[in-house]
């Protein structure tokens, strides 16, 4: 028996074990969770035009990431705190991700150090970075990932502040004693301990993340470390096109999964006109509401080159720990495999805006 069908009943299966307010974080957004809905629906909404009598017999999955082939089009997107999903935490993520020869985004809050992940992986690591306000511990973070051997950094730009959170307020949100941000000493504010009232990841993220961060820093970070900068939270044109100008590698068209701004603009609607204004000059990504195989074909189609998947790994993580992220990344592989084989796609290139209605 596999331990679940689709990304949809794996949720429910974490849903069981984590706790409410594990879970709540896990899956919530910002306020009415208009976005997070719009994610998914924009999806829904694209019909496939498919063609007939193309010989599929033999397909190819593989694409190209900063100077890396990886198998199929598919990143473990950053996500915080993943030891409260699972003891194991990053490390089964990653190690997961290592195993389909897939890239792992660790997240600036992960609760294992990156360190520890890349003892943990040989695979290709991504780092996800949240620019602290004193800006030697952010060069620092950087210095590190660059010498354990990671391969992107990921610049997180949609959390000036984070988003208001009403699920976490509610549950008073915070991390056990025996989790932290382990990237951060203790004492530079490793961890949402504080029962503050209210969300405690709002207050920490509030201390670890600097509102004034702008495009004029680019060169700064850029300088850090020879790692591609990719700019994850974009969702316009303008911004898309400041971005390579400002030596971006890389975009991840993103609204943080619906957990900032709500009834931002969901990210597949967005993906078309920032892969326009890029016009080859990075590489674009999207990320938010990706659940089986079709999500990703409609996301190719649309000019992504690959796409993140955030929650629906988180799941995997806290039903099944190595085992249950390794299930969701390979039957996202496997459905994205068939439904080129019925859309008439051989490669990935095949995979053009016609086959969209
Ligand atoms: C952190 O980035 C979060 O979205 O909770």
């Amino acid at each position: 028996m596999p331990l679940f069908h689709n990304l949809y009943e794996v949720e429910e299966q974490a849903r069981a074990v984590l706790s409410a307010q594990a879970y709540d974080y896990f899956a919530g957004g910002a306020n009415d969770e208009i976005t997070v809905a719009a994610n998914r629906r924009a999806f829904d909404a694209l019909s496939l035009r498919y063609r007939v009598l193309v010989d599929v017999s033999r397909r190819r999955l593989s694409c190209r990431l900063f100077g890396r082939e990886i198998p199929a089009p598919l990143v473990v997107a950053p996500i915080a705190f993943q030891r409260l999903a699972h003891p194991n935490g990053e490390v089964a993520s990653a190690r997961a991700a290592a195993a389909q020869g897939l890239p792992f985004t660790a997240s600036t809050f992960a609760t294992t150090s990156l360190e520890e992940i890349r003892a943990a992986s040989a695979g290709p690591l991504w780092f996800q970075l949240y620019v602290h306000e004193d800006r030697g511990i952010t060069q620092d973070l950087v210095a590190r990932a660059a010498a354990a051997g990671f391969e992107a950094l990921v610049l997180t730009v949609d959390v000036p502040e984070i988003g208001r959170r009403e699920r976490d307020e509610r549950n008073g949100f915070r991390l056990g004693a025996d989790l932290r941000a382990a990237n951060f000493l203790p004492q530079a504010g490793g961890a949402p301990h504080a029962p503050s009232g209210g969300s405690g990841l709002a207050s920490f993220v509030r201390r670890m993340r600097d509102a004034s961060l702008s495009w004029k820093d680019l060169e700064w970070l850029r300088g850090l470390s020879s790692m591609p900068l990719v700019l994850k939270g974009v969702v316009r044109a303008d911004d898309a096109k400041r971005a390579v100008d400002h030596g971006a590698a890389g975009i991840v068209v993103s609204n943080h999964g619906g957990r900032q701004l709500d009834t931002a603009i969901p990210s597949l609607q967005a993906l078309p006109e920032v892969v326009a204004a890029v016009d080859g000059g990075a590489v674009v990504m999207m990320d938010g509401g990706i659940r089986r195989g079709t999500d990703v074909a409609k996301a190719l189609a649309l000019g992504a080159r690959a796409v993140m998947v955030g929650r629906p790994v988180l799941w995997g993580l806290a039903a099944a720990g190595e085992a249950g992220v390794e299930r969701v990344l390979s039957l996202l592989r496997d459905e994205l495999d068939l439904a080129m084989a019925l859309l008439g796609a051989p490669d990935l290139a095949a995979l053009t805006p016609d086959l969209l209605a």
